[in-house]
């Protein structure tokens, strides 16, 4: 790359040598000869590189320092563990130096400067400074490119329902700090995109986001994976390998389905939540941490208390604040939004171009129970695209019928309420076309045409139907049965 490089040198002579250095190396040179010049252009010229000499007029070249390192990417964090100075300022200081200043060079390195050359340096000296600078510069370019192409990725969190968006709120809130966070919520209903927009919020988020399923390790390996290993702990462990818990080191470490995790390693875990520290497989020494723990489970923990298969005391240590995520089938709000969401995202179009949603497919996915939740939703409309013409229809969705569990699951009852009347009729026929029937008959004054228009069903169809399924067509003889 070209990089524009500042040299600032109140010695005219080491100042044109600089000049012709940066020149030759195929650089674009700037020069100022005084602190307040080196600011200004800094300011102006946004160089990628400055050359810096320590005793220079107006500004000591340790304040030009002090200035830019203040300026440089502050932290908003009001978390004290989070709260975290650069590593180096931006743009790069290299700090040129006399003898007898080597004290200034280490508290120059400390407020951010990337490295410091003695004078009299040697041009060779010079030019491997300037590259390892610019190599960095070119690395720090392409992190930031990379976190922003991630950025982009993250999957937004869609709703309009009232219920979920309050728990968004108070999501939002925890964020700020370093709080443990317990998310709960059925299978599907958005813990671990909940999670990432956590971390994304917090102060954190340009360290790692770790995710561990607690349930996809046997308890060994779940204590390897957490903790890491130190050289020779086990047959096999050739060198000290870190663990998550290490990788996430200023981030945040989302444990999911933790309520599958077993007994021992949950009284690990404790150790960690209440002292911050642990000890790696084989290792005698403590390790101390400094990560934000989420956690999340469908299962109900306060249960599995009650069973013995939880600690309690680390439930609470987890649940310092707990995110309940609804299911679907108790924000049928959302649905319409999901579905233009999951319809058109960038991902989407290539499938299915223009793609629109017939209205009977609308009404079999809102009056479908979802017990897979907005997961499954994703599944059903992905598949949709892949199948449909251009309108998707109720042919495309290809819903499972739902079971008697599910329903009951739901949140209405399917026979007495009138706006679930149409819920699934056709899927719910085996189990259900009989109680629908006769609720129908029974609100309708055993009147079949009614009946049937409430049903949305042909009178000739019902009738076929009431006789072959033997429902009674006239009100019981003892009205409280
Ligand atoms: N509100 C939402 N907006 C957009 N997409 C969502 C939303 N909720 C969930 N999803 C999508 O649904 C899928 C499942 O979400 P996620 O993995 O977070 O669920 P989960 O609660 O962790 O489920 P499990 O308990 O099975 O692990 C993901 O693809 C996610 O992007
Ligand atoms: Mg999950």
């Amino acid at each position: 790359m070209r990089a524009k490089i500042l040299v600032v040198d109140d010695d005219p002579d080491i100042l044109l040598s600089l000049q012709n250095r940066v020149g030759f190396m195929g650089h674009e040179p700037l020069t100022a000869t005084n602190g307040k010049d080196a600011l200004r252009l800094i300011g102006e010229e946004e160089p990628d590189l400055v050359l810096l000499d320590l005793k220079i007029p107006e500004i000591a070249g340790l304040d030009v320092l002090r200035q830019v390192s203040a300026a440089s990417a502050p932290s908003e964090s009001t978390d004290e563990e989070t709260a975290q100075t650069p590593p180096y300022t931006t743009p790069l200081i290299v700090i040129l130096t006399a003898y007898g200043t080597i004290e200034l060079a280490v508290q120059a390195m400390q407020l951010g400067a990337f490295d410091f050359v003695p004078k009299p340096f040697t041009s060779d000296h010079l030019t491997v400074v300037i590259n390892k600078a610019l190599a960095t510069v070119a690395l720090h370019r392409q992190v930031e490119t990379l976190r922003k192409e991630v950025d982009d990725q993250f999957e937004p969190i869609v709703s309009t329902s009232k219920e979920l968006n309050a728990q968004l709120a108070m999501a939002k809130q925890a964020a700020a700090s370093s709080v443990t966070v317990l998310l709960l919520g059925e299978t599907g209903t958005g813990k671990e995109v909940v999670a990432r927009a956590i971390h994304r919020w917090s102060p954190r988020s340009a360290k790692p986001f770790i995710a561990v399923n607690c349930a996809a390790f046997p308890e060994n390996l779940l204590e390897n994976e957490l903790f890491g290993h130190e050289k020779g702990s086990f047959t096999g462990a050739i060198k000290r390998e870190p663990g998550k818990i290490e990788i996430a080191e200023g981030g945040t470490l989302f444990l999911d389905e933790i309520g599958d995790m077993p007994l021992t390693m949950q009284s690990h875990l404790l150790r960690v939540l209440q002292d911050r520290t642990f000890y790696r497989v084989g290792g005698t020494q403590e390790v101390r941490t400094n990560v934000r723990f989420l956690a999340a489970t469908n299962i109900n923990l306060k249960q599995a208390i009650h069973q013995g298969t939880f600690r309690e005391d680390l439930y609470f240590r987890l649940a310092v604040l707990t995110i309940a995520l609804p299911p679907l089938r108790e924000r049928m709000e959302d649905l319409p939004v999901l579905i233009d969401h999951f319809l058109n995202r960038p991902s989407n179009v290539g499938l299915c171009k223009r793609v629109t949603l017939s209205d009977e497919a609308f009404q079999a996915l809102r009056h479908y129970p979802w017990p897979g939740n907005v997961r499954e939703l994703e599944n059903v409309l992905t598949r949709a695209l892949i199948l449909c013409p251009g309108t998707i229809g109720p042919e495309h969705l290809s819903l499972p019928a739902p079971t008697p569990s599910m329903i009951s699951a739901l949140p209405v009852d399917p026979v007495s309420d009138p706006d679930v009347l149409f819920f699934s009729y056709h899927k719910c026929m085996d189990t259900y076309s009989q109680k629908l029937i006769e609720a129908a008959l029974r609100r309708n004054g055993w009147n079949q045409t009614k009946a049937a228009a409430e049903l949305g069903l042909q009178r000739t169809y019902l009738t076929k139907l009431v006789r072959q399924k033997q429902i009674p067509v006239k009100p019981p003889a003892n009205p409280s049965d």
